[in-house]
């Protein structure tokens, strides 16, 4: 897809946690587009790969597990060696666990959802929140978008995990927009509804059924469409909003 809005992002770097598949690949695309260096930070050999081939030096690939501490550690510092500055942070990095009930749900997934989906946008955060602080200083201000989901707003039956661990993100979104909001620095999140991407392979097709029928628009959103979204938030041209959650759901959410 060609890009309906241009932006300049030369000399900008961003991270991109989850950017060698689904939303976070095609918001590493839109930053290449737009000129920025872009460091994709994901737990996918393969796809890194993949990435790296066809991006070139534009990227930097980092095979990481955003929920392990060290891991993120040593992500950050290889970015920060790759681009010394990081201007943009987005967290795409996530899983949607089993579709299975809450009195049923296994401890062992329900803490993997949260390792990944909160934990790892945590980290992601606490690693690069004073590197954009110190860039602040000469280089600009920073943004962070988190994927979030309207399963956080809304609560999805069969997904207890995944629509707790998106409200937490919501919530973690707005402390740390509200903490940095004297900074430069804006945090929001996106609520998309259902996109088609390798995500849907981790869902029961009766589930997926039931995210549809929860469109009015009827039909899945596209991960450009999600794209377009991150990217305005990822720009200048976002300066007034922080700690907020975004809504891209085809007409599903009510608030
Ligand atoms: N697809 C949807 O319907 C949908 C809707 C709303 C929100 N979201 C959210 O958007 C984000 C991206 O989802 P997607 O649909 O692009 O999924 P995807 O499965 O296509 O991509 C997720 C990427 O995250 C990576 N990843 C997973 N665990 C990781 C870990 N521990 N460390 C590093 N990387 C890891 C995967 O390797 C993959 O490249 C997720 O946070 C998801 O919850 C997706």
């Amino acid at each position: 897809m060609t890009d309906t809005v241009r932006y300049d992002f030369n000399d900008k770097h961003a991270v991109v946690t989850g950017g060698a598949a689904g939303i976070g690949q095609a918001c590493v695309q839109r930053f290449v587009n737009a000129g920025a260096r872009v460091s994709i930070w994901d737990r996918d050999p393969q796809a890194l790969q993949v990435a790296q081939a066809l991006h070139g030096a534009k990227v930097h690939t980092v095979q990481v597990d955003v929920s392990d501490e060290a891991s993120v550690a040593q992500a950050l510092a290889s970015s920060i060696n790759y681009c010394g500055h990081i201007d943009m942070l987005v967290n795409s990095a996530g899983i949607t666990g089993p579709n299975v009930t809450v009195v049923d749900y296994p401890l062992s997934e329900w803490d993997r959802v949260f390792a990944i989906n909160v934990r790892g946008t945590l980290l992601a955060c606490q690693a690069v929140v004073p590197v954009m602080k110190l860039a602040g200083q000469g280089h600009g201000a920073g943004r962070i978008v988190n994927i979030a989901s309207v399963a956080g707003k809304e609560g999805n039956p069969n997904a207890s995990a995944y629509s707790a661990s998106k409200a937490a993100v919501i919530g973690l979104t707005k402390s740390l927009g509200k903490e940095l909001a004297l900074t430069g620095i804006t945090v929001n999140c996106i609520t998309p509804a259902a996109v088609r991407t390798g995500m849907f392979d981790q869902m029961t097709q009766q589930h997926i059924d039931f995210m549809l029928s929860k469109i009015p628009m009827n039909r899945f959103g596209s991960v450009d469409e999600i794209a377009n979204l991150v990217m305005w938030l990822s720009s200048d041209a976002c300066s007034f909003s922080t700690g907020a959650a975004f809504d891209i759901s085809g007409g599903r959410a009510t608030y």
